[in-house]
């Protein structure tokens, strides 16, 4: 009997044993992660994080070479946590020779030199974890730089062992089946390459080739590097252009089902949900570690990722909303005539409906692909750019999925809006020029249509103060400043408490006090009006009511149906609100009922 028992019970102590032993592990990582606020027990911290997006190019220049660095940021990491924001996403950090700012990574272990060294990454990292600040980093694993050690040793022969690690079509059987490239000047994403006689698949620029995901062991250098970041204490990943890793090798034809939407072929690959799986199984599930994906595609097609029981991703950012209002078939050409306010609206109502189902989404107006979202979805005129900043970051910071912030929106920073094609830096627009170029398209039309959307607007230097470029650094910088920054800066904005920047921190605070605002039911309030976008938020019996007028005219809003005996003003960006029925130009409200 005694026996018996014995020989029960060693294998449970050995199990024990075994499970303390990892639990010491992770812990030991995970102490040097940033501490879990999760105010809701039971959900995850990253639900109720608000995210605050650095372009390490253009925060903070430390040593007068132009370019913002790693101890740039070190020199503001307390006024990084005096926003009160949860978690940092930090654009790629890592060597690369800078066709696409990074996104073309050359070594995925070291640090880009201009941006410093690894000694300064663990003392960003720490100064970030000592503040309660996690840090998710960019993950660019859709594609490499053509400067990196497999790309140069592939390119070099067929028989190079890392010639499996990228996609070829062999010329000996003639030209490749044609596909699309994002940053192409013929718009051709096959490049031919002579020491090897064949072609390389680039979907982004041709300094960006594809990593060849179907190879297996490929897969395991991309776990291993990750393995490395997260064991230095990283807290996430955000995964880049990650819907197209995986590609149907056969190279068909592009089927015509995708006609124009080659978004959605990319974002189609066959085995793309397996290899997430995959990751999820041999890294991530080992980590306290959340992760993003930068996912194309429709409501289906997104919410794979993000399903919990597939066991894959947690967040993910979709395109439907920002890619609102472009001319067809043109590249983010904006509609003259604006765009249709309501049915913008019906769009975030249908994701954050399907997300309430399944998964987790993101809210964001902005980032470094995207143009300021003053100009964008708000107003920059003087008249009325503080108002409209306001009333924007009302509505990230008060919809259902984890808020994206990006830098320099908090002081309400605008787009650039270049004249000229030299003062851009960008590929995507420098090739996007190339290509309309040699159309013989109208260059003047496609310039002011980039004043609007293109993505250097988002990337100028941050504004600091007023003092030359903007307190951003001595020495010229790599983009030019926005010359409003002698008005518009940080410095001004700290000594005014109705400033744009105090107006941010206060929302930041109402998102973190009101569960209501995280986890609450969201339901369109007259989903018809075509100036505000109103809804409620509900939870256990609370309701919050959030009006936001989008339009430079007072306009009107039916709020009828709802029972505004008890309604208490929790925030709002005039000094008084006239009535709950009637809004400002850009007024925002958030009432609780
Ligand atoms: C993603 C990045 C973008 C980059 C592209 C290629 O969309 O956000 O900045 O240019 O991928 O890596
Ligand atoms: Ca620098």
């Amino acid at each position: 009997m005694r026996l018996v028992l014995q020989l029960t019970l060693l294998p449970i102590l050995a199990i024990a044993l075994l499970l303390g032993a990892c639990k010491q592990a992770t812990q030991k990582t995970d102490q040097s992660r940033a501490k879990t606020s999760a105010r809701t027990s039971g959900e995850p911290w990253w639900k109720e994080a608000v995210v605050y997006q650095i372009y390490p190019r253009s925060f903070k220049d430390s040593n007068g070479d132009g370019v913002g660095d790693l101890q740039g940021i070190i020199s503001k990491l307390d006024y990084v946590k005096s926003l009160g924001i949860d978690m940092v996403w930090l654009n790629p950090i890592y060597a690369s020779p800078n066709k696409d700012n990074g996104y073309d990574i050359s070594d995925y272990q070291n640090i880009m030199k201009e941006f410093g060294t690894m000694q300064d990454f663990d003392a960003l990292l720490k100064g970030f974890h000592d503040r309660e600040i996690k840090v998710f980093m960019d993950l660019v694993v859709n594609h490499c730089s053509s400067e990196h050690a497999w790309f140069k040793s592939a390119r070099s022969s067929r028989n190079s062992p890392y010639y499996k690690y990228f996609h070829w079509w062999p010329a000996e059987k003639g030209k490749p089946p044609y596909r699309w490239s994002i940053f192409d000047e013929k718009g051709d994403a096959w490049e031919y390459n002579k020491a090897t006689n064949s072609y390389y698949l680039h979907y982004f620029a041709d300094a960006q080739p594809d990593l060849n995901w179907e190879n297996p062991q490929l897969r395991q250098e991309i776990y291993k590097m990750m393995r490395f970041w997260l064991d230095k204490g990283i807290d996430g990943f955000r995964l880049d252009a990650i819907a197209f890793c995986s590609k149907d090798t056969t190279w068909q034809p592009l089927p015509a089902e995708y006609n124009g939407q080659w978004g959605m072929y990319y974002a189609s690959g066959p085995y793309l949900h397996d290899y997430m799986q995959e990751m999820n199984r041999e890294v991530l599930s080992k980590y306290n570690v959340a992760t993003v994906a930068e996912a194309m595609g429709d409501v289906e097609r997104v919410m794979k990722f993000v399903d919990p029981d597939r066991k894959e991703l947690n967040m993910a950012y979709y395109f439907e909303a920002i890619d609102f209002g472009y001319l067809p078939n043109e590249y983010k050409m904006p509609n003259p005539k604006g765009y249709d306010f309501v049915a913008w609206k019906k769009i975030y109502a249908k994701w954050t409906e399907a997300f309430s189902k399944k998964g987790w989404g993101t809210i964001y107006l902005a980032n470094h692909d995207q143009p300021r979202m003053l100009t964008r979805w708000g107003n920059d005129s003087p008249e009325f750019r503080d108002a409209a900043s306001k009333m924007l970051s009302t509505f990230i910071l008060s919809m259902r999925g984890t808020a994206f912030y990006y830098y320099g929106d908090e002081i309400g920073m605008s787009n650039i809006k270049f004249d000229k094609v030299e003062e851009y830096n960008d590929i995507e627009l420098l090739t996007n020029y190339a290509q309309v170029k040699a159309k013989g398209g109208d260059l003047k039309r496609f310039l002011e249509g980039m004043k609007i959307s293109s993505r250097d607007n988002g990337r100028t230097p941050m504004q600091w103060e007023n003092s030359e470029n903007g307190g951003f650094g001595a020495g010229k910088p790599w983009l030019k400043v926005n010359p409003n920054y002698t008005s518009v800066n940080v410095a001004a904005q700290e000594k005014d408490p109705k400033s744009v920047l105090n107006y941010f921190r206060k929302m930041v605070q109402l998102r973190k006090k009101e569960r209501t605002l995280i986890y609450g039911d969201f339901t369109l309030v007259d989903a018809e009006n075509p100036s505000i976008f109103a809804y409620t938020r509900s939870l256990e019996g609370r309701t919050i009511l959030v009006l936001l007028n989008f339009k430079a005219v007072e306009a009107k809003v039916n709020i009828d149906g709802l029972d505004l005996s008890k309604a208490k003003v929790l925030l709002g960006n005039y000094p008084d609100a006239k009535a709950i029925n009637q809004l400002k130009p850009y007024e925002a409200l958030v009432l609780s009922l």
